[in-house]
């Protein structure tokens, strides 16, 4: 696939970008297990971005990249900071990656925007942008409306550029599933917050354990800011409560604000948000990162040999 063959890497994986989750020990446990790791900037200053890479390279010798948050305020400097660091791709999510595109292309740097429709998609391709995250609404954290089902095909099939999957994948049939949908690559999220390297509380791993599917949830779709998906516990429900209220927006924002810290760093039950996709019910099992990947790719393979022999379609 496209991704692999570009940056020489064992599985067609890149990891996403997750706020205070992907940092230099989970990037570098990303990239010495044979994917492409990221350093999820979030709201970092341009400081804490530079510490983070010079770390990732004293923890891998392999390939690595920087996730712009392209909200975080201090995103100008940040993206310099990529330039003057030597990283080679980049991807950004939540804004226009217009005004460093030439910049990062000058650089040698892949620019890789994460879109959830067609028309930011058309809109990135235009901007002359490398390739494309299309993540379905499966997806842990932020999401957009349409689903990894229709989404990965309808970018496939309208865009010229590489399209790589997002959002759903943690199984090797969704694998050989987004092969034959057309994707050229997958951004892995939830799938990563299970293996050992992942800098989580364990009070999280816990909840990313047990979760089932209908624990799952997404506020923030009735108007009281982006719509995140969360696992339900008392902080979804009172924001849940406030949406029903019609609360303002400073009253949404003063639970959210810090929550996803609290649920990172103390495994905060009540309070803590838990962003994690729909594949977080087919998670049941902490191991290393190696493993995670090879199991993923052993299990596409073995679905691949299977639909190979039988007569799937009678
Ligand atoms: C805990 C968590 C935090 C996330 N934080 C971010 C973020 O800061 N920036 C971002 O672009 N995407 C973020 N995402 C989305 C991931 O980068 C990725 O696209 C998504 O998890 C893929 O879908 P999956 O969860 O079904 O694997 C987050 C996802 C999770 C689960």
């Amino acid at each position: 696939m496209w991704l692999s063959e570009k940056f020489n890497l064992k599985y067609p994986v890149i990891s996403g970008g997750m706020a205070n989750i992907s940092t230099a020990v989970f990037a570098a446990a990303v990239s010495n297990a044979g994917a492409l790791g990221m350093i999820g900037t979030g709201a970092w200053t341009a400081d804490q971005v530079r510490a983070e890479i010079r770390k990732a390279r004293e923890l891998t010798d392999k390939p690595f990249g920087v996730n712009l948050m392209l909200m975080n305020p201090h995103s100008e400097e940040v993206s310099d900071v990529v330039v003057e660091e030597g990283i080679k791709v980049v991807t950004t999510g939540a804004g226009n990656p217009a005004p460093y595109i030439d910049k990062w292309h000058e650089a040698g740097i892949s620019v890789i925007p994460v879109i959830s429709s067609l028309s930011q998609g058309e809109r990135m391709q235009k901007l002359g942008v490398d390739a494309v995250v299309g993540e379905g609404q499966e997806a842990g954290g932020h999401i957009g409306d349409s689903t990894s089902m229709i989404l990965w095909p309808l970018l496939a099939k309208n865009l010229d550029i590489p399209v790589i999957g997002a959002g759903g994948v943690a199984l090797g049939s969704h694998i050989i599933a987004g092969r034959v949908l057309g994707v050229q690559g997958f951004q892995l999220g939830t799938l990563l917050l299970s293996a050992e390297e992942c800098p989580i509380h364990d009070g999280f791993r816990e909840q990313l354990l047990k979760a089932r599917d209908s624990q799952i949830t997404v506020v923030g779709r009735a108007g009281g800011g982006m719509p995140t998906r969360i696992m339900k516990n008392p902080l979804a429900r009172k924001y849940i409560q406030f949406e029903k209220e019609n609360r303002p927006k400073e009253d949404y924002e003063q639970i959210m604000n810090g929550a996803l810290k609290k649920a990172v760093f103390y495994g905060d039950k009540n309070e803590g948000c838990f962003m994690m996709g729909l594949v977080a019910s087919l998670i049941d099992e902490i191991k290393p990162m190696e493993k995670v990947l090879a199991d993923l790719f052993a299990e596409a393979e073995a679905e691949y040999a299977r639909i190979k022999t039988e007569d799937i379609l009678a």
